[in-house]
């Protein structure tokens, strides 16, 4: 029995988190800068049934047996034997890595249970399709975040740039004119579990206001989708901008944020916003093709711990 490997990329959203959870469109694009990888070897002196997990990066080295059910990669594990009705696998070897940063709004979560999912499900002979990658996935999402709209499973198992809307059909977005992006990590650490419950008793203490910042959002996203599809780059700054300052009505920003976004547009970027959860993790600046390491190099000045340049196409 061979070895199987597979991967997934990061994302980052482009418009639109947070009132994504409501019901909101959003626009997501991967980043394949940085990539999770799961690998399933068979281990053929092993007892039947018995998996060896191995993710060096969080010092994980156990078996799943000894793992609690809800600790995201036992899940995904479990999730899979599950769908495929495998009560005793094959005794295996999982190994993960990943060069996504963690809870930084690059969804290492989501690409890990991808990867995971995948790998696994082709070393027991049943390799599945995306959608059910992507529904697999999304049950785990749930453990990391609560109350997830599912837009990183969506957009990392099909690593292409979508526009979405929870519940309904993925719906691709096809880029006419290529563009870069400069991400930016504020190194403050954000679960996106606790900005999501955050907005959450906001939106039942002041639910009409919310409703319409959501409402806002959601429009900036349909400009979005628009400009993209039709190569207007340019437009998309403006749009950044507003997106960043509703993020900020919102709650979810925070003074690093804020910081970063200035310096990008200092340093020349179209439009910068946060990105993600917010609180902490990353903001992200249109920059044009030649500006963006300029763009990195000021984000850095003030107080970004990574930068990484992503071309969306
Ligand atoms: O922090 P991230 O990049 O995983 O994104 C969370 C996006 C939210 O809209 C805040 C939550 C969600 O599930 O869509």
């Amino acid at each position: 029995m061979p070895a199987f490997t597979a991967s997934a990329p990061g994302k980052i959203i482009l418009f639109g988190e947070h009132a994504v959870v409501y019901g909101r469109p959003a626009i997501a694009v991967p980043v394949v800068q940085v990539r999770a990888r799961a690998v399933v070897s068979p281990e053929p002196r092993g007892e039947p049934g018995s998996v060896h997990i191995q993710a060096p990066a969080i010092a994980l080295d156990a078996r799943l047996s000894d793992l609690s059910p809800d600790h995201p990669i036992a899940a995904a594990v479990t999730a899979v034997f599950n769908r495929l009705g495998v009560s005793r696998p094959p005794a295996c070897n999982l190994r993960i890595t990943s060069t996504i940063p963690v809870a930084a709004g690059l969804g290492s979560g989501a690409a890990v249970s991808v990867a995971i999912i995948r790998a696994l499900s082709a070393f027991l002979g049943q390799p599945l399709a995306d959608e059910e990658v992507s529904k697999l996935a999304f049950e785990i999402e749930k453990l990391h975040h609560g109350t997830p709209s599912g837009i990183d499973n969506t957009v990392i198992t099909y690593a292409m740039p979508v526009y979405f809307m929870r519940g309904q059909p993925i719906e691709s977005l096809h880029v006419s004119q290529p563009f870069s992006l400069v991400i930016g990590d504020s190194g403050i650490a954000s679960p996106t579990a606790l900005a999501v419950g955050d907005v959450r008793r906001l939106w039942r203490e002041h639910t009409r206001h919310y409703e319409t910042l959501f409402d806002a959002v959601g429009e900036i996203s349909r400009r979005a989708r628009r400009a993209i599809e039709h190569g207007e780059t340019e437009a998309l700054g403006p749009l950044m901008n507003a997106n960043h300052d509703l993020l900020r009505e919102i709650g979810v920003s925070s003074a690093e944020l804020d910081r970063l976004v200035v310096a990008a547009l200092e340093a020349g970027a179209l439009g910068a916003k946060l990105s993600g959860g917010g609180r902490g993790g990353n903001m992200i600046a249109l920059a044009a093709a030649d500006l963006a390491p300029g763009i990195a190099r000021s984000l850095e000045a003030a107080g970004a711990v990574r930068t990484i340049i992503s071309r969306v196409e």
